[in-house]
């Protein structure tokens, strides 16, 4: 697995203002989808192009288009759906998949209580979509069942990621084809599963406390 940390400073600009407990949710809606579009620049670094050629009103150019297959695009719900628009807004052709999973509160384990994914994903590019890269129970499990069923990458946008989580998506997944993509790695775990200092409940602030 690899690991990209984007530092840029509008990225981090908007990090800050979206851990800020001031911000509300409005705030914090809009602050997520300009980060996630900004993430989704670097996460689709490695898609596969083809030439192309397209005439313009004064000549021939060469250029590219993105190949095929289409994109699969995964919010975890229900905080990830809180990055869709984020991402759509770059990829607007990908496909929309879903994956349910419920964090046990005291074993923190996640079981998988909605699977809205093609059977088949062969070939594919999958960009996975969870805010908060915790324990990497979740991850990992949304992770297995994307390669189980052939997805040539997959690729996970988190807007923060805790070292713990992290270490057990790596111990997981050897492959290169496996990436996360943050706007932070933060100091640690607490004894809840937050992540410190992290932004709290991401669900919570994008869609209130339900
Ligand atoms: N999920 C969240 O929403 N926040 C955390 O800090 C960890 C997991």
């Amino acid at each position: 697995m690899r690991t990209l940390v984007i530092d840029h400073p509008l990225v981090t600009h908007k990090l800050t203002a979206l851990r800020d407990t001031e911000s509300d949710t409005a705030t914090f809606r809009s602050l997520t989808a300009e980060l996630v579009t900004l993430l989704a620049y670097e996460a689709t670094r490695e898609m596969r192009v083809q030439p192309v050629s397209v005439t313009t009103p004064v000549g021939m150019a060469s250029g590219v288009k993105l190949a095929g297959p289409v994109p699969l695009i995964v919010p975890v719900l229900r905080a990830g759906i809180g990055m869709l628009e984020g991402m759509t807004r770059l990829l607007p052709m990908a496909e929309v998949g879903f994956v349910g999973l419920r964090r046990d509160e005291e074993s923190l384990v996640a079981s998988t209580y909605a699977d809205r994914l093609p059977a088949d994903l062969t070939g594919r590019d999958t960009f996975v979509l969870d805010p908060m890269l915790a324990t990497g129970g979740t991850l990992a499990t949304v992770i297995s069942m994307l390669a189980n069923r052939g997805a040539a990458s997959v690729t996970a946008i988190c807007l923060l990621a805790a070292p713990e989580g992290l270490r057990h998506v790596e111990a997981a997944f050897a492959a290169d084809e496996v990436r996360v993509v943050t706007a932070s790695v933060d100091e640690r775990l607490n004894e809840k599963g937050y992540i410190v200092p992290g932004l709290g409940d991401a669900g919570d602030r994008l869609f209130g406390q339900i």
